[in-house]
């Protein structure tokens, strides 16, 4: 019984949660969960074989067969393995089941890597240096374990790359306070959707050799690429292509989750950590610190077996499993493009190309008198702009100083994920809501 509004419903456009936005799971993957949730229908349904086999060996490795026990902390063994297996065909470099550690979703494992860095040294605190933009679980987790925020700027006129002199500015800036022993970078980007270039790439890593600095590649949105000439490269793939004296001495930590991708489980809570040149006894201490919280959601790792270890050619789930996959990517790559397009013809926005992820970012500007309007209602002009548009249309989008940005620039963040009839219903009532908003503070 609330105030009147001129919708009937919020279009969360804030958060990256595809299936909360209509997309369908993925047959296989529901179908081994299924099984292996009430294994009767192993012999009872009518599921192709390899999902029964793939059943039958998730549970032969779970402690009394059951996939509501407890599993080795750092995952199951099997799927460490198909997991590394997964990371030889992408890059055609070796991994070592060894190095994988599963855990509930990707945050889990960033939250657990990050916190080796606890420790001060020389009466300092370790910095850890963010993208800005960046998500939120950086900046959250650093003020959560004492950690410093050592920001640097992505390059909004570069396609939101990072520009070497920057991250040597932010660097030698944040020396003074703190040590800095850690670089994230988040590619494909949030918020930002960016996919940086292989030559990008090389050089983020020899500035993060140079400087001793454990890389924490944020890599959840490998599958989401979409932008004709883009690429995903993966960094542990691009260090080991560099040689030495890189790839046996650089520390990275790469992540992976099952909440994106063409998957979108984010409720299941899988993802992995690849730990590539840590110190033999650092890693043992993860492990050890990881065996705390007892394991990772079971039924998240029988997922990230599924994604892992997909249906291979030949077999019965695969025509099934690759259709509804590039179903799923195809129409993310036409809604980000869409989306893009929609936001560069209207009057003071700059959209870069959604190259992948799952976000635009655009660049919006704002008349004189919506700042004095902003500033009298004691808000950011970002925050203003995205609580009027909420008010009046239902579109939720993230204003951009949720995420950082250049002052005096304004941003917001939303998603590229409503499905395509209701992604173009947004996008005419954005709008019309931008047209109304600029003549009003005009
Ligand atoms: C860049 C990035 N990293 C990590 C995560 C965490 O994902 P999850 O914990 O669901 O695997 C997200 C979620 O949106 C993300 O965008």
């Amino acid at each position: 019984m609330g105030a009147r509004k001129p919708f009937s419903k919020v279009i969360k456009a804030n958060i990256g949660d595809a299936h909360a936005m209509g997309q369908v799971p993925i047959t296989f993957i529901r179908q081994v969960l299924a099984c292996v949730t009430y294994p009767d229908l192993i012999d009872k349904a009518d599921f192709p074989p390899d999902v029964k086999k793939r059943a039958r060996d998730i549970l032969g490795a779970c402690g009394g067969g059951s996939i509501g026990s407890y599993t080795a902390s750092h995952g199951i063994e099997q799927i460490r393995q198909h997991v590394a297996e997964y990371i030889e065909r992408r890059d055609c470099h070796p991994a070592r089941w060894q190095d994988i550690c599963l855990s509930a979703g990707a945050s889990t494992g960033i939250k657990n890597v990050l916190q080796l860095l606890c420790n001060h040294l020389d009466g300092k605190p370790s910095g850890v240096m963010i993208p800005i933009p960046q998500y939120p679980l950086y900046s959250a987790s650093l003020a959560e374990y004492g950690l410093t925020q050592v920001g640097y700027y992505l390059d909004e006129a570069a396609q939101w790359g990072l520009a070497l002199d920057e991250l040597e500015r932010s660097y030698k800036e944040a020396q003074k306070d703190c040590n800095v022993r850690a670089l994230v970078v988040i590619n494909p980007g949030n918020p930002t959707g960016q996919v940086l270039t292989r030559s990008n790439i090389e050089s983020i890593i020899k500035f993060a050799h140079a400087h001793r600095l454990l890389v924490f590649a944020d890599e959840v949105y490998q599958d989401n690429v979409y932008a004709e000439g883009s690429q995903f490269h993966s960094f542990k793939k691009v260090l080991r292509e560099l040689g030495e004296p890189y790839s046996s001495t650089l520390e990275l930590a790469s992540f992976m989750s099952i909440s994106k991708g063409y998957m979108g489980e984010c409720g299941l809570r899988g993802g992995w950590a690849e730990l590539v040149n840590l110190a033999p006894p650092v890693q043992a201490q993860l492990y050890k610190c990881v065996s705390a919280m007892l394991c990772p959601s079971a039924l998240g790792q029988a997922a990230i077996d599924c994604v892992a270890k997909p249906p291979m050619p030949g077999e019965p789930s695969y025509e099934q499993w690759a259709r509804e996959k590039a179903n799923v990517l195809s129409s993310l790559r036409e809604r980000a493009t869409l989306i893009a397009d929609t936001f560069n013809q209207m009057e003071g926005f700059k959209c870069n190309v959604v190259q992948g992820a799952m976000y635009a970012f655009p660049s919006f500007e704002l008349p004189p008198r919506a700042l004095e309007a902003a500033k009298a209602a004691g808000k950011e002009p970002d925050v203003f702009y995205a609580f009027e548009l909420l008010e009046q249309t239902g579109i939720c989008v993230v204003p951009g100083s949720g995420f950082g940005q250049r002052p005096g620039t304004f941003h917001f963040r939303t998603t590229i994920l409503p499905q395509p009839e209701l992604l173009k219903q947004m996008l005419d009532s954005f709008k019309q809501f931008h047209q109304a908003f600029t003549a009003k503070y005009a």
